[in-house]
């Protein structure tokens, strides 16, 4: 790419962008042949790495590392250059980055429905590829933070403490919760035992949710929002509120994941506190960002990027509005392991992480190439659209789902026994697993018109090249 001569380094942004609608479209698929085998369990075909538990996993890391790490990495050097007005400290550095973490996620795809996994929920990896991934993330913590600290501007803009914290926090998780004994190329057993393991891994899989999923996607609001309104943010002072309120709370939160078990009950009622509390600064930061939109409200009429940044940030906001409830431990008894902890899930997820990174890369894409914006307007509308309704569908079908399954298994009768057997839940949650298949289609079809129509934006690019008079690039232009 020409600007990788230029001004910043966008040769691995780009490669991130590709890479995270590459694995956004693969990690999907897997969810929605998740979905299917939970209507149609024969479609495992009784073969071994297409059981169910297998690609669970699979999915979860596609989604979450694959496609929701490429976004992440792919935005935030992005924003760092833009935001310090310089270039990434070192190409080469960056290349292994992408390299390194493209290497690892494909370890996953090969070990993953092999059966090899530490059995640690988000943390399936066996040793050698976190030690791999821990690598890797050293090196992108080194060019990150060297940039910054070669900025040309005396600021540092919000999004970049929001990216700062996520890789700090991703980088100190990953470590504690991986501490293990390899006994084996492929095979280790973790140094935690009992109770501590558990809660050792629910600090990990809750801050993973903080950290990965929230705070790394926060900094995608306060820089792509602003972007794409051309507004200045509503508050910065409410976005350093919002940061560290965020950061001092999340990490007590925890315990939610672990109520009614061999966990301490004050630790589980900490856990519970936090959890409520966490409700204030989320919904705060929230308004930050929709409010960025004040006196130009009307362009969400015309512009389907808007629209995917601000629908993601409403869906931002039910998920935080529903996982503090669901960690007081009255409603917790209800919820847990049901499919309402699943809707909530992909609320967060599908809703939230999904559709802010959909939107802000459709926004990045042609600022990189040098082009006024992607290929039609129109496509990302019809995009915005099957996401959306694929994600009413998924949250909604879940939602009854879950509550159906909790009120049935509790329901007792006069004597005591129980009124309904489990299979009589299992069948009256079958047509809302047929709901979640539709809206999960929906979403990775939109995913899929998504890949196309990057490709066909970056064919403009190549249209104006073999035009006698070069267009100007202003992706460097820009600040
Ligand atoms: C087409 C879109 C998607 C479909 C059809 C889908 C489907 C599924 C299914 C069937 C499950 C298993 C639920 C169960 O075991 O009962 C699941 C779990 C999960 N998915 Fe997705 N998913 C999609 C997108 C995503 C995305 C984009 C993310 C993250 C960025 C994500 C994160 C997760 C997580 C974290 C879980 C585990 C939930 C838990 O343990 O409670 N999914 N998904
Ligand atoms: C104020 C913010 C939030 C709080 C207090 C919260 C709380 C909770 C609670 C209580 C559970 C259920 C635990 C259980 O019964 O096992 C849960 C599950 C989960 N939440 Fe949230 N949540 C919040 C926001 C989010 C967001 C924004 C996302 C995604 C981007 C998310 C992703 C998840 C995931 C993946 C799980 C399933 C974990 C598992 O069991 O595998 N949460 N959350």
């Amino acid at each position: 790419m020409q600007s990788v001569q230029g001004t910043y380094n966008d040769k691995v942004v780009h490669q991130f962008a590709v890479a995270t609608v590459f694995w956004g479209i693969v990690g999907m698929a897997v969810g929605v042949l998740c979905a299917a085998q939970l209507y149609w369990p024969a479609l495992n075909f009784d073969i071994p790495w297409l059981t169910y538990s297998r690609l669970r996993p699979l999915h979860t890391n596609g989604v979450i590392f694959a496609f929701g790490g490429s976004v992440l990495f792919a935005t935030s050097l992005y924003v760092v250059q833009r935001t310090c007005h310089v270039r990434l400290i070192s190409d080469k550095l960056a290349a292994f980055v992408f390299w390194g973490w493209q290497a690892a996620m494909v370890g996953a795809v090969i070990t993953l429905p092999m059966g090899i996994t530490q059995s640690k929920e988000y943390a399936e990896l066996e040793w050698p590829l976190d030690v791999l991934i821990t690598i890797v993330w050293v090196a992108y913590g080194w060019l990150f933070f060297r940039t910054i600290a070669k900025r040309k501007v005396k600021h540092i803009y919000v999004a970049n403490w929001f990216y700062g914290a996520y890789i700090i926090g991703v980088g100190l998780l990953h470590v504690v919760n991986n501490m293990v004994m390899p006994a084996g190329l492929w095979k280790s057993y973790s140094l935690y035992s009992g109770a501590v393991d558990a809660m050792a891994q629910w600090w990990y899989g809750h801050n993973a949710v903080a950290f990965l999923l929230t705070v790394g996607y926060l900094a995608m609001m306060y820089y792509f929002v602003p972007k794409q309104a051309q507004r200045p943010i509503y508050s910065y002072r409410l976005s350093i509120v919002h940061f560290w309120a965020l950061i001092s709370i999340y990490m007590w939160a925890g315990p939610h994941h672990l109520h009614y078990t061999a966990l301490p009950d004050w630790a589980q009622s900490v856990g519970m506190v936090f959890s409520v509390i966490l409700l204030a600064p989320s919904w705060g930061g929230a308004m930050n960002g929709i409010l960025t939109l004040s006196g130009v409200w009307h362009k969400l009429r015309t512009d389907p990027i808007l629209k995917f940044l601000i629908v993601a940030i409403s869906f931002y906001m039910i998920a935080t509005f529903e996982g503090p409830m669901l960690s007081i431990k009255t409603v917790n008894s209800l919820s847990h392991y049901t499919d309402w902890t699943v809707g909530h899930v992909h609320a967060g997820t599908l809703g939230w992480v999904a559709m802010i990174s959909i939107g802000s890369l459709y926004s990045l894409y042609p600022r990189l190439l040098g082009l006024q914006g992607m290929y039609s307007t129109k496509l990302i509308d019809v995009h915005f659209w099957l996401h959306t309704i694929g994600v009413v569908f998924y949250i909604v079908s879940m939602w009854i789902a879950g509550i159906t399954q909790g009120l049935m298994w509790r329901a007792t009768n006069s004597d005591g026994t129980l009124t309904y057997t489990f299979v009589e839940s299992l069948v009256s949650t079958y047509p809302y697993y047929l709901g979640r298949l539709l809206g999960g289609l929906m979403i990775l079809a939109g995913m899929c018109l998504m890949g196309w129509h990057m490709w066909k934006t970056r064919q403009q690019v190549r249209g104006l090249a073999e035009q006698p008079v070069m267009a100007p690039d202003t992706a460097n232009a820009e600040v």
